[in-house]
């Protein structure tokens, strides 16, 4: 019937297809928002007076897009849109070219030139492709997978997936804040919220396929060194697996250095577009089976066609966090220095969870226990979500980005050994290259005023 009436109007064919779709539109309950309101995009990133009091500081969740990056992405949006699958023309292959020159770019910058690297969607999908790649291939004779207990979901997930199909899933206890306290004179002590070596070897058995483990935990900074881990596993036989999305492009990373087999990592922590991102493979004994199938691209690896705008921004963003890093990385340690310090001076018993930091530490190269950017508070009986509330102009969460929205507290904080209540006292702070001296000041002062306002409304 309704097809009947569309057509006894006799539109031109695009009128008629607008009018089509507003009868479906209406029929499904969809606004048909066409036909009273002109979309303008430009719209979108003009910055009102609001905006530009915020001070964000949640950059463990996302970066914004550097400009440089920008620059670097538009003209693969508007003259090399090619596709790079298509080498039977040559925009295609000029297309497929790029994208080699920005694998084997970033495959140097990240200090693996001999190794592989298979682009994905982001850090998820390239934790999906490492545990389920190595552990469901047909020749993985082993039925075991170790994981990290406060790692990020996208493993914890993932592994719990695993253990579904029939996989033995074990994870290790990272080091606990008692922990750390009972052994202060012990002089190698393993960071809080990093896994104890000791631990690890008596997960590991010969059954173990694959060992995953984050380089950099995402609420606590956690660090490790992962060379002894890589070299206990590989005496098993197991392969290691880092999730370093937090890690890549803010501290000095060099993937053969650190002995993994796998790296997962995410362009948009690093200053560059959401929706891309890398599995590093650094050992050609690895045999992956492909998680997404399809049109075979990346040697059947992972197949759908290549973002090449994603792509070159992600190299971009690589090539500016790598060689800005000698300078950025003090001055980001400086600015949470800075934020620690004046937080502490405004609330009595404000509580650091995780690995705490040398002070006089500004050397680029001094290893570290913690990401510089990152600094997790515990607020003495105040509830971090509502603190947060009182302070709307400063983006900041209460854990990762993926769970920030659940009422439970964090896995992490609970798992370094917080109780509950500790755990929902605490704020994230994430610290980035757009932050300044002046912001850190700021948002300490309001963070600092809107605690007083609590404690004197509970009395
Ligand atoms: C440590 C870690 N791993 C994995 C992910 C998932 O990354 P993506 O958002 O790119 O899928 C995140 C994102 O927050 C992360 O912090």
């Amino acid at each position: 019937m309704a097809n009947r009436a569309i057509r006894d109007v006799r539109l031109p064919n695009g009128l008629l297809f607008l009018f089509k779709k507003a009868i479906f539109n209406v029929a499904w309950g969809n606004t048909p928002v066409f036909f009273y309101q002109k979309v303008n995009v430009s719209r979108l990133f003009q910055t009102d007076s609001i905006e530009a009091q915020e001070i964000y500081l949640d950059n463990h969740a996302t970066t914004a897009v550097d400009p440089r990056v920008v620059d670097a992405m538009v003209p693969m949006m508007i003259r090399q849109y090619a596709n790079a699958g298509s080498i039977t023309h040559e925009p295609g292959r000029r297309a497929a070219r790029i994208l080699e020159q920005a694998k084997g770019q970033m495959l140097e910058l990240l200090g693996t030139p001999q190794g592989d690297l298979v682009f994905t969607s982001g850090a998820t999908e390239s934790v999906n492709l490492a545990l389920a790649g190595v552990c469901l291939h047909p020749r993985q004779k082993r039925r075991s997978l170790l994981i990290g207990n406060v790692d990020h979901r996208a493993v914890l997930d993932c592994a719990r997936k695993l253990h579904k199909s029939g996989l033995s899933v074990q994870s290790l206890q990272p080091q606990q804040c008692l922990q750390v306290q009972s052994s202060e004179s012990q002089e190698s002590s393993t960071p809080i919220g990093a896994y104890r070596i000791e631990s690890l070897q008596e997960h590991l058995s010969e059954d173990v396929a694959l060992v995953s483990l984050i380089l950099g935990n995402n609420e606590i900074g956690s660090l490790q060194d992962m060379r002894p881990v890589a070299d206990l596993c590989h005496s098993y036989g197991a392969l290691l697996h880092l999730d370093a999305t937090q890690a890549v492009g803010k501290i000095h990373f060099d993937a053969l250095s650190t002995g993994a087999d796998l790296v997962s990592f995410s362009a948009h922590k690093f200053y560059g577009p959401k929706g891309v991102g890398g599995l590093l493979i650094c050992n050609d004994q690895v045999k992956l089976t492909p998680q997404i199938v399809g049109g075979g691209q990346q040697n059947n690896l992972r197949s759908g066609t290549l973002n090449t705008v994603g792509i070159v921004g992600m190299a971009k963003a690589l090539e500016v966090a790598v060689a800005e890093i000698t300078t950025e990385l003090p001055r980001i340690y400086q600015l949470r220095q800075q934020l620690w310090k004046r937080l502490q001076s405004g609330i009595d018993g404000l509580k650091l969870n995780g690995p705490s930091w040398l002070e006089d530490s500004r050397s680029p190269r001094t290893p570290l226990e913690r990401l510089p950017g990152n600094l997790n508070v515990q607020f003495p009986s105040v509830d971090g979500q509502s603190l947060m509330l009182r302070v709307p102009s400063v983006a900041l969460s209460s854990g990762s980005a993926c769970s920030s929205a659940e009422p439970q507290p964090s896995h992490v904080l609970l798992g370094i050994g917080l109780s509950e209540d500790q755990a929902r006292c605490s704020l994230r702070f994430g610290i980035g290259r757009f932050n300044t001296a002046s912001q850190i000041d700021l948002a300490a002062d309001l963070i600092i005023s809107a605690y007083k306002e609590l404690v004197d409304f509970v009395g």
